[in-house]
Formats: C-alpha cells, structure tokens, sequence
C-alpha cells in the first residue's frame, strides 16, 4: 500500500511517498480503507523533530493521528464493527493516518453518523477529543460557567466553542479580527481580538481558561481567572505555585482515544449541534503543500487529506 513516511526529521521534503505492506488486524483490531485523514499540529511538529515522544530510533514513521475510512478486516475479537461499517478514529502513536489503510483498535473508533461524509469525519477525532477531555474531563465544565478558550479558530478551538456552548456555559474566546464572524456563528458569546485586544481586560472571573496557545498567553491568563477555577493547557505545564498563590486548579494533558466519547460526538454532529469547519482539502501526495499551509498561513478549522476519491458513505 501506499503511505506518507518520514526517514528522517526535517521540513515538508521530508515527507516520502512510500510503498509498504499493509497491516494485519491484532485481535481486538480492525483494518480500515482510509478514505481521509486530517493534519494536527502534531504531526508537522513530528516531521520536524519537535515532539519529544517520537524518537529518531522510530523512523521511519508513517505520519497522521486521525481517519475515517470503511472497515476491510476484523481481528477474532471485534464485536462491535463489520466489514463495510464507516468509522472514524484518533489513532494510537505506533500507526499512522497517511496511509491507504490502517489498523484501529476496536475501543478507538466510533461509527460516523449519518450526514457526515469521510472529509469532515476525518477533520473530527483528534481536535474534538483534545477539546472534549479538555473541558470536561479535565477542566469539569459545568452549566452556567465561565470559560474563555485561547485560540478558537483553530482545530480543538472551533469544536472547544461549540460543546462548551452546548454544555450550557458562557463562552469567550480569543482569535484575529478574520474569523470573529466564523466563531461568533459557532456561538461564542464574547469575541476578542487577539492582536488589537488585551483579553485581560476583556473578561473576568472565569471558571475555566482553555488553553491552545501557551507561552505569553498561558502565563497572562491567571488574572481573568476566579479563585476555585481551573486553567487547563494542551501545552506546557502551567506553574503549580502560581496555580496555589491564585487558588486555580492548573494541568495540562495529553489528548487520548477514545471510540466512547467519538459516538457521544457523533450523536452532536448528526443532530446538527456541532459542526466542522474545514479549512482545506488536499490530495494525499500534495501532504507537504498540507503541511505548509498549516505551519506557515491562517487556518480556520481543520486541514484534510483526501485519500480515495470516493467521500460519501
Ligand atoms: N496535548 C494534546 O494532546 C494536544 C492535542 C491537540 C492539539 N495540541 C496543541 O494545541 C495547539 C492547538 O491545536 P490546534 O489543532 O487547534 O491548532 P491549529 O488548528 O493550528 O489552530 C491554532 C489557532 O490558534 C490561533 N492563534 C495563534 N496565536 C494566537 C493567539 N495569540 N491568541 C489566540 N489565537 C491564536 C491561530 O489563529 P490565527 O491564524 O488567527 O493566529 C489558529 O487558528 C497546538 O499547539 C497543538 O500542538 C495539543
């Protein structure tokens, strides 16, 4: 089969059009078809050599952390999926995405619903779970509650927005005057312009600070939050004495897979509560082109490769 592979870590050149066997199903596994992956930050930081949990000795190394494509085999154990079945999945670090197919644990993947064709099924798993965990599972967003999300025109932003609205809570978030109208439509409640606006004093009192951009911005954000609140990053650790001085329940968190909470999602985007933004499309062998883009200009929601030709299901 086909596949996207790094020999070694170093700019979009690096990205190599391989030909390699295809996988077999483990037990509990599924192969999939892949008909369209996304593109994470992660995985140009990856190519780069920037991501400390992928190593020289793993290379090479097919890139991309999500699919969605149609189940081709099942392992022994699989109960829950059939051949033929559509699924999407965030998959685990030892597989990659950029691929003609791929093994999914069966716990990892979910069904894609209804109305939603493969290019937007693909542009969901890792950004929604990153958002999904963020809030809830480590930020325990309630009904009624302040949030304010650094970055929400982005992958985990724009979804950030849209469960934290649809959990009943007050949303504020930060990104460049272009896409105030696109986040405003996805039902935040308080649109600050991050390059003409100190969000400082633009909100206050927060219960929770998502954070999706670090450094500066991480270390600003102590003074809009409420004591009892949390600050929650997807980046650096935030500085626990601090966090104790302010009374703020401060972590950060790597996002993981998970089949249950991409049905819960699925259910949102099939009753048309959740939508995805897609940035772009891109054929698989233009991925450097993808990279590129993603690195270097403005993206509003999320970057897609397309795999096969064929993108309904
Ligand atoms: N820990 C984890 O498991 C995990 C999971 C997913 C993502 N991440 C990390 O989280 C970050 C966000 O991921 P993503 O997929 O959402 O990235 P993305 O799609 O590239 O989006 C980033 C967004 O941030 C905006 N932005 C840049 N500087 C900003 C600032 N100072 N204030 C507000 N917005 C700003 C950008 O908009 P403009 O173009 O307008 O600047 C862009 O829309 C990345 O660094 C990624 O590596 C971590």
């Amino acid at each position: 089969m086909h596949a996207i592979r790094i020999h070694a870590f170093g700019g979009p050149s690096e990205l190599a059009w391989d030909d390699i066997p295809p996988p077999e199903p483990g037990e509990g596994d599924m192969v999939v078809r892949v008909r369209a992956a996304s593109v994470n930050p992660v995985d140009y930081k990856t190519r780069s050599g920037g991501y400390p949990a992928v190593k020289r000795e793993q290379l090479p190394k097919v890139l991309g952390r999500d699919v969605a494509g149609v189940v081709e085999r099942v392992g022994e154990a699989v109960t829950r999926f059939h051949t033929g079945d559509a699924v999407y999945a965030m998959l685990d670090r030892e597989v990659g995405g950029y691929a003609e197919f791929v093994r999914i644990h069966e716990a990892d993947a979910a069904k894609i619903p209804d109305g939603i064709d493969f290019v937007e099924a693909a542009a969901v798993p890792l950004a929604a779970l990153t958002a999904w965990q963020g809030l809830f599972d480590h930020g325990h967003l309630k009904a009624g509650q302040k949030v304010l999300i650094h970055g929400g025109s982005g992958g985990v932003g724009h979804f950030a927005i849209q469960f934290a609205k649809n959990a009943g809570a007050w949303v504020a978030t930060t990104v460049s005057d272009a896409d105030a109208e696109l986040v405003r439509k996805l039902g935040a409640d308080k649109v600050i312009d991050y390059r003409n606006e100190n969000f400082e004093d633009a909100v206050r009192d927060i219960d929770l600070v998502f954070d999706l951009i670090g450094g500066d911005i991480q270390d600003r954000s102590w003074t809009v939050l409420k004591r009892g609140g949390a600050l929650i990053s997807t980046l650096q650790k935030p500085d626990q004495d601090e966090a104790e001085r302010r009374d703020v329940r401060a972590t950060n968190y790597m996002a993981e897979p998970s089949g249950a909470q991409l049905a819960e999602i699925a259910r949102l985007l099939e009753t048309g509560k959740v939508t995805v933004v897609i940035d772009s499309v891109f054929p698989l062998q233009d991925v450097g082109k993808a990279h590129e883009h993603m690195e270097n200009e403005h993206v509003h929601g999320k970057v897609v490769l397309q795999v096969a030709t064929e993108t309904a299901h």
